[in-house]
């Protein structure tokens, strides 16, 4: 798994922002696992969400950047927040959570197509079981499964609610793209 160490760094340099190093590793791992156990050798070439990139006619859109998105986003608002309030959070949580709230698409999705995982699981569902192969705690199993409308588990934690919103407005950023680009949706 190793071998995809230095491709998961360059693909998220946000990494280097989680203070703690073991936990960074760890997150790491996740990353490497998931794509260890679907072959993938390319992580710049994973789409972001095929049935909604298909609906807004974007095939080009990738996750990557996507959860680049999500993460610095994620980061401007734990900063806008402490700017005027002691806030108690933990920022290296929030990274984490952002940096892997959607590694379930790995196993979802074999290129634009629904893996069986992604057939009778759906998203993001899968991903509690990564964060747990990889030995996370639970708080980063609930940011997975609360980020996003598609589960009932709503956030329960000020971490997992700053994720939902920067990956909402995220995703309304490639709508929008959509939109702009003309494309039928
Ligand atoms: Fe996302």
């Amino acid at each position: 798994m190793d071998q995809h160490y230095e491709a998961i760094e360059q693909a998220f340099p946000e990494l280097e922002s989680i203070e703690n190093s073991d936990f960074r590793d760890t997150v790491r791992e996740a990353w490497a696992i998931a794509m260890a156990d679907n072959a993938i050798t390319e992580i710049e070439a994973v789409p972001w969400f095929p049935p909604v990139q298909r609906s807004l006619n974007l095939p080009d859109e990738r996750l990557v950047p996507h959860i680049r998105d999500v993460t610095q986003g994620a980061l401007a608002l734990v900063e806008s927040l402490k700017k005027r309030r002691s806030v108690t959070l933990s920022v290296d949580t929030v990274i984490a959570g952002a940096l892997l709230h959607d590694v379930s698409k790995l196993y979802e999705f074999d290129g634009m197509e629904a893996t069986t995982v992604g057939t009778l699981l759906g998203h993001p569902y899968y991903g509690v079981s990564v964060i747990a192969a990889a030995g996370l705690p639970v708080e980063l199993a609930h940011i997975v499964l609360s980020h996003t409308h598609r589960t009932n588990i709503e956030p329960a934690t000020l971490e997992a609610t700053i994720v939902r919103q920067a990956d909402a407005v995220a995703a309304a950023a490639i709508r929008a793209q959509a939109d702009t680009d003309g494309n039928t949706t």
